[in-house]
């Protein structure tokens, strides 16, 4: 028999095959072995977080729960997502106008010339899609409008199915003569329709402008208004994120400057919010989506409300003069950075100041008297190189003085390897020759098999130093799938966050969001339509490691005693082509694995152990877990494991939880005891400890 070979984290000495079909076969003579009597280190509370960025559909027409869209006519077709309605022998005609607007901010609007109402003249709205309605619910509708003087009539608003059959109605009265008015009320749905329409119609001939059409579901998330689709937001709950970051991503930059996200066009009445377009129209071949808007409908402050109903830090990324540098490269000379520097004083200041503060009385004026309690700040998105790193430091400086409690996430850039490698070389070359930084912001997007070479990755960081915010990551499996393979994969460096967690402060996959048939970008943690929604296997490695983070972190060694040469797993490299970038290098040779990827710690409030382990074989593993420095265990012990019978297995709307985390309880006889870890497993084990 080989001799058994451990490291100090983990040793390496298997075949890498969890590509092949299981065999059934456990392989055996592992041990993990956990120091349960050390103090280990404390785990950074804020570990594993979301990352939000309006992508693939992930704001307007996804979580911002608003159900019409091109509300303002802003969209460059302006009639996008309407349609003329003529009942009876009613003739007019729609026109897009922008002669004394509702607001210069969106200064287009519509305007019915009704020559004949008949039994109404008007438009209909399509939503995203089509619109979803539930009997029972209630909608609120509302409108902007205002009729000329020969106007003598009403504006009717009603809901209806795709066959034209009424599902609720309701009448906005007549619109003021001449100046601007508004109104709003509530439909409730007598059925349930998923394709609905929302229908406005004159009943007088003469002339009527509208503007800002809308219809909200009564019960958003926390029922606030203009607030957050309800079954969504859940499924982020039910993460138990510690932070939220937002708004991206690459929209924090814009494809060019004008395209950046600003935040301030993002508070306040949402008729005055100028719409802006969404980068992610036009990003990748093939994916073009060319009415894809932003209304900032979902702004800073339903953000900073969102991360309180969640019970998350928020993490909002701002622009620091550089446009995505994948795309313009636009640059704000040095000289005219000062606008957008005021802008993060501000930002600190509408989230934390006092209301004798101008933006602090802002944030009260919206309902908000409180301090959102802001600690952290990002300057910039995935920027990298000298550009960056003359424009970041002003930034830093100018918020230290001001505001020297605020942790600042400063960026590395994408890329990790291969091609890459200079950006994230480049930025840990500044802070080592003294750079300020207290978060170092890293993305990488690749392949399975290198998320499960590098759980090693932060072994030998420096703990001195800047700590590391791994802001962006998902395994990209071939063809880009949401498979149970890429969760391993990521369920195992995780395990090297969490041990590493003393100089890993943070983490988030991504993208978060997709709706399905409006993708820009995959693999995606949750997948939703218009009225459904499901977590890839990724989401519930998320919501496993978030739900199930220790407190401290214990010393753990795995042993093995086969020792066999790693092989090449497929599922990489990433497609080409995804978004303009660098194609990756070439795959470099495999490096040795672990027979099981591990971590463990301690839940003080709970008064449990937590032992993870992740196994990314095609072949159970049975181990032997041996705590040390524990005396007694209760017996019940329970693991929740997540598996499926391939690494091919992927959720969709037909089988939502094939790939869904399973509660195993089991029993416990002491502080050694023996566990078979399926293949293409993670594994939650929580012990009680009686001492
Ligand atoms: O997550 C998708 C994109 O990947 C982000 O917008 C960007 O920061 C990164 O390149």
């Amino acid at each position: 028999m080989k001799a058994l070979r451990r490291s100090k984290i983990f040793f390496a000495s298997t075949t890498l095959a969890m590509f092949a079909p299981a065999l059934g076969a456990v392989e055996v003579g592992i041990r993990i072995e956990i120091q349960a009597g050390e103090p280990g280190h404390a785990v950074s509370p804020l570990l594993h977080g979301i990352f939000f960025e309006d992508i693939n559909y992930g704001a307007d027409g996804g979580l911002y729960a608003e159900l019409v869209q091109n509300r303002s006519f802003e969209h460059a077709e302006h009639f996008y997502a309407y349609g003329k309605v003529t009942r009876g022998d009613a003739a007019g005609d729609l026109s897009i106008e922008t002669e004394q607007p509702l607001n210069t901010k969106n200064p287009h609007y519509l305007r019915l010339s009704v020559r004949k109402a008949g039994q109404g003249f008007g438009v209909a709205n399509y939503g995203y899609g089509g619109i979803a309605v539930k009997a029972g619910e209630t909608y609120f509708a509302s409108v902007h409008f205002r009729a000329d003087a020969a106007f003598t009539g009403d504006v009717n608003v009603a809901l209806e199915d795709e066959t034209g059959r009424v599902i609720a109605d309701g009448c906005f009265g007549a619109p003021p003569q001449g100046e601007w008015g508004s109104f709003s009320l509530p439909l409730k749905a007598a059925v349930t329709a998923l394709h609905a329409r929302l229908v406005l119609t004159a009943t007088a001939a003469g002339r009527v402008d509208l503007d800002v059409i809308s219809l909200f579901p009564e019960h958003t998330f926390k029922n606030r208004p203009n607030g957050v689709r309800a079954d969504l937001a859940q499924m982020l709950a039910d993460m138990k994120p510690a932070f939220l970051r937002f708004p991206g991503g690459c929209i924090v930059e814009g494809m060019d400057l004008p395209n950046r996200y600003r935040w301030k066009d993002t508070i306040g009445d949402v008729a005055e919010r100028p719409q802006n377009w969404n980068r992610w129209q036009d990003a990748i071949r093939d994916q073009k989506a060319p009415q894809y808007y932003q209304t900032y409908g979902l702004g800073f402050f339903e953000y900073f409300q969102l991360c309180e109903d969640l019970g998350a830090e928020p993490l909002p990324i701002l622009n620091c003069g550089m446009a995505c540098q994948f795309q313009s490269k636009q640059l704000v000379p040095l000289e005219q950075l000062d606008p957008f520097v005021q802008d993060a004083l501000d930002l600190v200041e509408f989230a934390n100041g006092d209301a004798s503060t101008p933006w602090g009385a802002k944030r009260a004026a919206l309902g908000h008297p409180a301090p959102f309690n802001l600690k952290m700040l990002g300057v910039g998105n995935e920027q990298w190189g000298e550009q960056y790193f003359e424009r970041y430091p002003i930034f830093y400086q100018a918020i230290k003085a001001k505001y020297p409690g605020i942790r600042i996430v400063t960026g590395a850039g994408p890329g990790v390897d291969g091609g890459d490698s200079d950006r994230f070389k480049l930025a840990w070359g500044k802070f080592k020759s003294g750079t300020p930084a207290d978060l170092v912001d890293e993305h990488y997007y690749r392949p399975p098999q290198w998320f499960l070479e590098n759980a090693t990755r932060y072994d030998a960081q420096d703990r001195y130093g800047p700590k590391i915010f791994a802001g962006e990551f998902a395994a990209h499996d071939r063809n880009r799938r949401n498979s149970l393979r890429a969760a391993i994969a990521e369920a195992a460096f995780m395990t090297g966050l969490v041990r590493n967690s003393d100089a890993v402060a943070m983490s988030s996959y991504a993208p978060l969001f997709t709706k399905a048939g409006a993708t820009q970008w995959t693999p995606d943690l949750i997948w939703f339509d218009n009225t459904r929604v499901y977590g890839s296997p990724s989401y519930y490695v998320q919501a496993l490691f978030a739900k199930n983070r220790p407190d401290v972190a214990l010393p753990v060694t795995v042993e093995s005693a086969t020792s066999e040469p790693a092989a090449v797993a497929p599922g990489g490299p990433p497609a080409a082509g995804q978004d303009a970038k660098p194609a990756a290098a070439p795959t470099p040779a495999p490096l040795p694995l672990p027979a099981l990827f591990a971590v463990a710690g301690r839940d003080e409030r709970a008064g449990e152990l937590i032992v993870t382990v992740v196994n990314p074989f095609a072949d159970a593993r049975e181990a032997d877990v041996a705590l040390r420095g524990v005396v007694r265990l209760a017996p019940d012990a329970r693991a929740t494991v997540l598996t499926s019978a391939s690494a091919d297995d992927e959720n969709s709307f037909e089988s939502p939880r094939k790939v869904a985390p399973r509660e195993e309880p089991f029993k416990v006889a002491g502080p050694t005891f023996t566990h078979v870890f399926a293949a293409n497993s993670l594994t939650i084990i929580r012990l009680k400890v009686r001492e």
